[in-house]
């Protein structure tokens, strides 16, 4: 719950209580752009992710357009969510395309053998993404089946969305309801083809991969970006290997989770945990920046003017399931941890927007770290759906160099990680962003913001805070944890925040 008083302390303008952590905006030196598509969302068939979270059918009595929720729908719009990867993961590479086109009572059911083995209606094909994609504004990302398809099929695949010709398939597609074809803006050959996408070497996975996109064509006016499917944590093999590809290469996929524990077999829990788990969890999280600088780093050997980009197009937390819920469906809570985890991740991939210029969270919804969670007719937005929404102005902005000064350490045992994050960006507004996240859960932190050059006359912003490191939103209280307003004036040309003890805030520097 937050404390209207405790926020009310810790976000006035503070004297020196505590060491003063310096930020400072270099504003002159403008830096990559902040790929929009850096807050990009993923939905797989998998568990209640699609089906039931978002999906509900054109005839249910839930409200719906064309089948999709409008109360999950118009939340997500509020994110400016900019681009959906689907259908997987790995249910990609178990996924035929034709299963889901025409009528719906017509469509075979299949078994979803990566996700509890439930059976897979496939009431949600091509029809739908693109409904769904339409409604969010968003770009689309298909992940294409190397696994159990074939060149043959992901080459129709494509034919079937892109064409405008009279080709038998562009006809069905016609004739399936879609006359005019659509825009895939992203196509990948496969996922973890190092795991469920076929347990393959980098060298065997990177032949294929050559090979497929032979035969991936579309109007030259369409064509999509190709996306290679790459390693995951700190193995570069991959990326070394697929940054050497010359032709239709776009982008290489990279996939890196946090675990609280850092096993896979008991990974912790979503809420109810210990203060170790929660520093365990930021420890890990800031792994991603050593991750991504070693796969940028020998993809700058071999694609030095960075044509190929490096798209973590899976990151996001990964706890043990719901007591009492099917361990395929991978449904978690989502507390105020996920949300810092969440501004952590987005600092660091602004600080590499030069090479990572796409990520897709997983999931969407009712999946590992999700934006919503729905029961039924029910939803409820999660602490990481607020870090989303607070960090929109970071979308296509001009990343600035900032410099931490004096920061602050944070320990727990032999575990210790830096209290503060921050990261800034001139935004399409014009204005000047920072972001600020205080790692410690225990501890305001005081933090000067400059801007060097100029004088900052106020922050103003919103913060995501609360008093318990595990507080969430359920339905009986869907705003524990939200954003308040945030704002704080300078004297003397620059501002000092008292940043509250594991607390997010992104504010406009003024
Ligand atoms: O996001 C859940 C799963 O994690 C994806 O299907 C797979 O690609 C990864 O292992």
């Amino acid at each position: 719950m937050i404390k209207k008083t405790i926020l009310a302390l810790s976000i006035a303008a503070s004297g020196a209580a505590f060491a003063q952590v310096s930020v400072t905006i270099d504003a002159a030196k403008p830096g990559p752009v902040i790929n929009k598509n850096i807050y990009g969302q993923f939905a797989e068939h998998l568990g209640t992710g699609i089906y039931e979270g978002m999906w509900v059918g054109p005839e249910s009595k839930v409200p719906n357009t064309k089948g999709w929720r409008n109360d999950v729908v118009g939340a997500l719009k509020d994110l400016h969510v900019p681009l959906v990867r689907w259908p997987g993961g790995c249910f990609a590479d178990e996924y035929h395309w034709r299963d889901g086109i025409g009528p719906r009572d017509k469509r075979p059911v299949k078994v979803n053998t990566n996700w509890g083995g439930v059976e897979e209606s496939n009431a949600v094909g091509t029809h739908e993404f693109f409904d769904l994609a339409e409604q969010l504004g968003a770009e689309v990302y298909v992940n294409g089946n190397l696994g159990t398809g074939s060149n043959q099929e992901m080459a129709e695949w494509l034919e079937y969305m892109t064409s405008d010709s009279k080709s038998t398939l562009a006809e069905l597609r016609r004739k399936n309801g879609h006359e005019k074809p659509w825009k895939v803006d992203y196509f990948a050959v496969g996922n973890e083809a190092w795991g469920c996408g076929g347990e393959m070497s980098p060298q065997h996975y990177a032949q294929l991969y050559k090979t497929a996109t032979v035969f991936l064509k579309t109007p030259p006016a369409v064509r999509p970006k190709f996306i290679a499917s790459g390693g995951n944590d700190n193995d570069t093999t991959w990326s070394d290997e697929l940054s050497k590809i010359k032709n239709k290469i776009d982008g290489i996929s990279f996939h890196y989770y946090t675990i609280p524990t850092g096993v896979w077999e008991k990974k912790g829990a979503a809420t109810g945990f210990a203060e170790d788990q929660w520093i365990s969890t930021v420890k890990n999280t800031l792994k991603m920046d050593d991750h991504i600088k070693v796969n940028a780093a020998v993809m700058d050997k071999n694609d030095p003017q960075k044509k190929i980009g490096l798209f973590v197009d899976e990151w996001g937390t990964w706890y043990d399931v719901e007591p009492g819920t099917n361990t395929g469906f991978l449904f978690q809570q989502n507390s105020l941890r996920d949300a810092v985890v969440a501004a952590l991740n987005f600092n660091i991939f602004h600080a590499h927007a030069d090479r990572v210029r796409m990520t897709n969270i997983a999931q969407m919804v009712n999946v590992l770290q999700a934006m919503i969670l729905t029961d039924k007719d029910r939803m409820i937005l999660t602490p990481t759906y607020h870090a989303f929404k607070m960090y929109v102005p970071f979308q296509d902005a001009a990343s600035l160099p900032v410099a931490v000064a004096n920061n602050g350490k944070y320990s727990v045992g032999s575990t210790t990680v830096p209290q503060v994050s921050a990261s800034a960006a001139r935004a399409k507004d014009g204005k000047v962003y920072v972001a600020l996240v205080n790692t410690n859960p225990n501890k305001a932190v005081d933090v000067t913001v400059n801007l060097s050059g100029a004088k900052v006359g106020k922050l103003n912003g919103q913060v995501l805070t609360a008093t318990a490191m595990d507080a969430h939103n359920t339905f009986a209280q869907p705003d524990a944890v939200k954003p308040a307003p945030f704002s704080a004036q300078a004297s003397g040309g620059k501002v000092v925040v008292k940043l509250p003890a594991k607390s997010v805030v992104v504010a406009a520097v003024e």
